[in-house]
């Protein structure tokens, strides 16, 4: 791999920003100084330092974000802001995209990945990973809607697998109820749909967990962070190739 190119994969700035470094002799091959972007070097052997750090080569790449209201779940758009550009130059050279899709109007937990194969195994309707969200309601949600999403709502277009509805909170006087609902699948504004078909209003959606992953509660909306190994390992499960 050309030095150039590797500089840029760890993140380091663009093509033309790493030539720069490399110009000011603050790159480093097994620790020779080294000026040419055109360098052939191998990734796995040797040891390239900028300003005396060693870097490493990542080809995969995994980002758990907060997603705030307002941005979209895709990676290019021309009229709204994307999760893309909350995240990092890294992620967009990398090519990172939402594993799964939020509603411009739902917050929480997105993961990004240019891991394909493990996106794909994650919204599989055949490895039922579990996702939970809260969501504030307008109506009040009670034990019938409860056994309704147990035994499986019936939207226009599908039968929802059954799915779990815990009423956190009634509010009586503002007919306003709060809920944790759990679903396996992933179905186009599926959460929303579930609580209409039972008569009420979703207000406000947020998604607290998919899988093993859970949402941080130090991660403030808007913000992100790359999983830690212990997430990773959490999504060894999948028998997917991580690193
Ligand atoms: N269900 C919805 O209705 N919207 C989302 O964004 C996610 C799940």
């Amino acid at each position: 791999m050309r030095l150039d190119k590797f500089l840029v994969d760890c993140g380091l700035g663009s093509r033309s920003q790493v030539k720069t470094y490399l110009k000011k002799k603050q790159v480093t091959v097994n620790g020779q100084v080294e000026t040419s972007p055109k360098t052939q070097i191998d990734e796995k052997k040797d040891q390239i330092a900028y300003q005396g750090q060693e870097l490493t080569h990542e080809t995969f790449v995994y980002y758990l974000l907060n997603k705030p209201k307002g941005v979209i779940s895709a990676t290019e758009d021309a009229r709204h802001k994307t999760v893309l550009d909350l995240l990092d130059e890294t992620a967009r050279h990398k090519q990172v995209f939402p594993v799964g899709r939020l509603d411009i109007d739902t917050h929480g937990l997105l993961l990004l990945t240019n891991n394909g194969d493990l996106a794909h195994a994650m919204l599989s309707p055949r490895k039922h990973v579990d996702k939970i969200y809260q969501a504030k309601v307008a109506g009040v949600m009670d034990e019938a809607d409860m056994q309704a999403f147990e035994k499986g709502i019936e939207l226009k277009d599908h039968t929802c697998q059954p799915a779990k509805l815990e009423i956190l909170s009634v509010d009586q006087a503002a007919r306003t109820s709060t809920v944790q609902i759990t679903i396996a699948e992933g179905k186009f504004h599926q959460v929303k749909r579930m609580v209409a078909a039972c008569g009420k209003e979703v207000t406000d959606l947020q998604r607290l967990s998919m899988g093993s992953l859970v949402l941080p509660d130090d991660l403030e909306i808007g913000t992100w962070r790359r999983l830690t190994q212990e997430e990773l390992d959490g999504l060894s499960v999948f028998g997917i190739p991580l690193a």
